[in-house]
């Protein structure tokens, strides 16, 4: 029997769904809103515990229409394992559309029209679920929180907040300059501190001692993204630690249009 996302069919996630704002709230030059909306991942049904909020889905998420499925999720999945977080867990991103260029997630952080829809999710999950942490991964998802937990209007929650250096951190500072080690031990050591905190908060699936980052992920610190989180039919590999999608084309217009989907070498059954 294999396992599969069921989706948005019911309320009050089909309104909510049905409801997205387009490009009137995201201007397509800063939000790559061609690629569509990209919703959420994990447990819909009430089960979640853990409810984390990402930054903008990338390129792998484009395609498997759920967010932090990527090298950002796959780490992320590897630290909900150490909190004992196998199912009971919902993601969403900060921004709906991927965003086309760094300086625009920072100039709509504080949008109010873009918060307006992120606030009705946030309050639909935690009316819906009994959530015991927040977990905000980086700056632009720890500013979402901020304005969401100031705003009078929005629905009650008094669990626990972490946040967290954002998953591909050591890959954004290493680009600007920041030795590439030198920031995942950073990254590691946040985790851990945060790991320490939340695990007195948060109700484990599956009780583990915990298990602490060293200096660098080990092969299974990568966790891969369950079955159950991707819409029905997904092929496997879209799971796998290989990156098998990425943005191509000569020219930004070219290369904003065409993301090329590549099955990785060792998954391919011919
Ligand atoms: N992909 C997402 O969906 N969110 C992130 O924050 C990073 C990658």
């Amino acid at each position: 029997m294999r396992s599969f996302d069921p989706g948005y069919a019911h309320a009050p996630y089909a309104a909510l769904v049905g409801e997205h704002p387009g490009p009137e709230t995201y201007p397509p030059r800063e939000f790559r809103v061609e690629w569509g909306p990209i919703f959420h991942r994990g447990r819909l049904d009430g089960t979640a515990r853990v409810l984390v909020i990402g930054q903008d889905p990338a390129t792998h998420e484009a395609i498997t229409r759920r967010i932090l499925v990527g090298t950002a999720g796959r780490r992320f999945q590897g630290f909900l394992h150490k909190l004992g977080i196998d199912t009971s867990y919902v993601l969403i991103n900060t921004y709906l559309y991927s965003v086309y260029g760094q300086q625009a997630g920072n100039a709509h952080a504080d949008d109010p029209d873009i918060a307006r829809y992120r606030h009705r999710w946030l309050d639909t999950l935690v009316t819906h679920n009994r959530i015991e942490a927040v977990i905000s991964l980086g700056g632009l998802a720890n500013t979402a929180f901020d304005i969401w937990r100031n705003d009078s209007d929005s629905a009650p929650y008094d669990g626990a907040h972490a946040h967290i250096l954002h998953p591909t951190y050591p890959d954004s500072a290493s680009a600007s300059g920041t030795d590439y080690q030198v920031a995942m031990r950073r990254l590691l050591k946040n985790w851990n501190s945060a790991l320490t905190t939340l695990s007195g908060a948060v109700t484990p699936d599956v009780q583990r001692p915990l298990d602490l980052y060293g200096e660098a992920f080990t092969p299974s610190e990568l966790a891969v993204i369950p079955e159950a989180d991707l819409p029905a039919g997904l092929p496997s590999w879209m799971r796998s630690d290989e990156t098998w999608a990425a943005r191509k084309g000569a020219g930004a217009e070219e290369k904003r249009a065409t993301i090329v989907v590549r099955i990785p070498e060792d998954e391919r059954p011919f």
